[in-house]
């Protein structure tokens, strides 16, 4: 590997220097500096080549830098950035109507980040329960799913069972009831119990950063079901799972059913800009008024132009079916590696993981590491899962030089 400089003017040295003197020490980023990204592929600023597969955490679907994407944001940004929503702007209806057939729903509520999505869809289903349910003042329940992830804000993490997540930062938010994941009953329960409280089941249909947790194969619809027997609105947070990344449009499509509320971030803009929004019918949308929640930035012209085309890429370049085919390949070809440190693999579409044995003292981090001197990046969740999430428009050959890599990884670290 060469020092010499091919992308930007500072080392990876300096890049990681300056990030560890002057940046909050929030993340242990992996000892990558990344200066560009094309397709399924990034690179460091000394040229070194790798495969993605990371990608930004699912927020990358559409590939680094896709050409119709960035089209969008520059042709924008040379006429119009931000309003604010004190105005119209003459971007966001069109995108709205876009968005909300592409989607299948009646209204949509456009926000920022994947974590304000999902306080979105909070505050939107208290103000659902109080005035559609009859939920008393200030009583309302919202039940979640142990192992969760719904981001960092100060209620979400309320809701998060992760220490890590959670130590340090309380008092939390009241009104949270959490039950174990991929367990019907544990709801069936606390609905029979406190159902008349209770306006609203936040869940993810697979369990992104808890290693890429499938559930049991009926488990969101029966969730679902059991959901609309006490008038409880079933939200999905696909903020992770959703835009194609497991081989249908929305992960909930496995299921067959259609949750009251959707949760959309990440890949909605193709990982250029956050953009994220909450989807749902009128009756429950309206029930949120002029002045009752907002955010400055939430629906501005580059985001909704961003966002159009970046959805537009999902369905023309049929990625959906993309992440479904390769991902069946893949979990095929991980599925035969022999090696005493591959103890499960598991996901759906292109959202994998390998569950890592430790063995002679070498963990999933370890394997990580290694993975990306041979160009691959990958990156642990919860110490002993790697997660696969390569960019959607990843070809075959590309995945398969890909699975190349990560068996002689493996297999030399065996
Ligand atoms: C399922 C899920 N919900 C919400 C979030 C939070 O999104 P953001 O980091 O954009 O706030 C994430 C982020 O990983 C996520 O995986």
């Amino acid at each position: 590997m060469s020092d010499k400089l091919v992308f930007g003017n500072i080392s990876s040295k300096e890049a990681m220097n300056l990030e560890e003197t002057y940046g909050a020490h929030n993340y242990h980023p992996l000892p990558v500096v990344l200066a560009k990204g094309e397709g399924a592929k990034v690179w460091d600023p000394e040229g070194n080549e790798y495969y993605d597969f990371l990608s930004a955490y699912s927020a990358v679907n559409q590939g680094h830098c896709h050409p119709k994407i960035i089209n969008a944001l520059t042709d924008q940004a040379n006429i119009l950035t931000l309003t604010s929503r004190a105005f119209f702007n003459n971007k966001l209806g069109e995108y709205e109507k876009f968005i909300t057939e592409f989607f299948g729903y009646e209204m949509v509520l456009p926000m920022n980040t994947g974590a304000e999505a999902v306080e979105t869809a909070i505050k939107l289903s208290r103000k659902w329960g109080y005035e559609k349910k009859g939920i008393e003042e200030d009583k309302a329940i919202i039940i979640f799913a142990e192992g969760n992830f719904h981001g960092r804000t100060i209620t979400i993490v309320s809701a998060s069972t992760d220490p890590d997540c959670r130590k340090g930062f309380g008092p939390f938010t009241p009104g949270i009831e959490k039950i174990p994941y991929n367990n019907t009953q544990a709801l069936e329960d606390i609905l029979q119990k406190q159902g008349k409280n209770v306006a609203a089941f936040i869940v993810e249909p697979i369990q992104g950063e808890a290693g890429v947790f499938v559930p049991d194969e009926n488990y969101i619809k029966d969730c679902y079901d059991i959901c609309k027997k006490h008038n409880v609105l079933f939200v999905a947070d696909e903020v992770q799972t959703g835009i194609a990344r497991t081989g249908r449009l929305l992960c909930s499509d496995h299921s067959g059913i259609k949750p009251d509320i959707v949760i959309l971030g990440k890949a909605i803009s193709g990982g250029v800009l956050p953009v994220s929004a909450v989807l749902s019918s009128k009756e429950i949308m309206l029930t949120i008024r002029p002045g009752e929640h907002g955010s400055t930035f939430g629906g501005f012209p580059l985001a909704c132009t961003v966002a159009k085309a970046a959805l537009e890429v999902i369905k023309e370049e049929n990625l959906t079916k993309q992440a479904e085919n390769l991902g069946k390949l893949f979990r095929a070809e991980m599925r035969k590696i022999d090696s005493p440190l591959i103890q499960h693999v598991r996901g759906m579409g292109l959202l994998n993981a390998i569950i890592i044995k430790p063995k002679d003292g070498i963990e999933a981090l370890d394997v990580c590491v290694k993975l990306k001197e041979n160009g691959l990046l990958a990156k642990p969740t919860h110490q002993h899962i790697i997660r696969f999430a390569p960019p959607l428009v990843i070809t075959k050959e590309q995945l398969m030089e890909s699975v190349d890599i990560i068996k002689s990884t493996i297999l030399e670290l065996s």
